[in-house]
């Protein structure tokens, strides 16, 4: 992809905010296929051959949801990607085969005393470890993140005890790394080093949607990244609307997510 067709910056003049930000999803959306495709799926391939207890985490509650969510992705692929032809192993765990499909990286989360995540295959994390989140509830899962407890642990709850097959919706998150690598396992939260130049914007574009049999939710995770002087290129609003961002988010926050000074150099080179 080239930053031109970069496609998602969730930024503008209002600042940071902590929320939901869902919206509804055309399920002829659900997955993205886009002219990266062989090379991240080649990319997932390699991992899931060299790392596979660092991108796959099952249990045997997530089973059968991982099989209903394969047939999915292989009923939408044909429906909506028809163009794409591809080979499923059957002998492998459903969610490493779902996994080899696309692009996304893959939650499931079956409900039991809680919703638990109970199967992922998650190539492209941003900085974090699936190992330690296998088996838990969405607010452990979400233990590091400053104020989920306080603003998004009850809605986020309740949004998942509501979800409908029929009904699914999407959202964005967002972060800026100094390193564009799409498999970023570890958890340190380092701020960007050198200059806007080094800098990469990288988008999550999530997807929730309920599994009509199993009744699991599918948690879908897919990654852009782009040079953010590159964007500021193409946007003179980038800058503007990325400083808003930074300059009003909570100092925990900025905190968690590595921020720490980038406000500053970014006033500095948008002086
Ligand atoms: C409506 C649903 C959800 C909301 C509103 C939500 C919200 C958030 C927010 C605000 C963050 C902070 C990270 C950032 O802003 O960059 C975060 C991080 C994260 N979310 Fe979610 N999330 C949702 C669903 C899920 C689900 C279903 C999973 C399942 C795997 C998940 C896994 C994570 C993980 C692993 C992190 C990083 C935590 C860490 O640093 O260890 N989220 N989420």
């Amino acid at each position: 992809m080239s930053n031109q067709d970069f496609p998602y910056t969730p930024l503008d003049n209002k600042g940071w905010r902590m929320a939901m930000g869902l919206r509804p999803l055309d399920l002829a959306n659900w997955l993205e296929v886009d002219d990266q495709r062989s090379s991240e799926l080649q990319l997932k391939n390699e991992l899931l051959a060299e790392n596979f207890e660092i991108v796959v985490a099952t249990n045997a509650e997530g089973y059968e949801a991982s099989a209903e969510l394969l047939a999915c992705i292989e009923e939408s692929l044909k429906e909506f990607h028809p163009e794409i032809s591809y080979k499923v192993d059957r002998s492998e765990h459903p969610i490493v085969s779902a996994s080899r499909l696309v692009q996304e990286d893959l939650c499931v989360l079956v409900k039991s005393d809680d919703w638990r995540l109970q199967a992922a295959s998650v190539c492209f994390p941003s900085r974090w470890d699936l190992s330690t989140k296998i088996g838990t509830t969405l607010d452990s899962i979400h233990g590091p993140v400053p104020g989920y407890d306080v603003e998004l642990s009850n809605p986020t709850n309740a949004f998942f005890d509501r979800l409908k097959p029929d009904r699914s919706f999407w959202r964005l998150n967002w972060t800026l790394l100094d390193n564009p690598t799409l498999h970023q396992p570890f958890s340190s939260r380092r701020s960007p080093s050198g200059d806007l130049d080094d800098w990469h914007f990288r988008v999550e574009r999530q997807t929730l949607r309920q599994l009509p049999k199993t009744k699991a939710i599918v948690f879908t995770i897919r990654n852009y990244v782009a040079s953010a002087k590159v964007l500021r290129e193409h946007n003179p609003e980038f800058g503007k609307h990325l400083l808003a961002a930074l300059d009003s988010a909570p100092t925990k926050m900025q905190d968690y997510k590595g921020w720490v000074g980038v406000a500053d150099k970014l006033r500095n080179e948008l002086c």
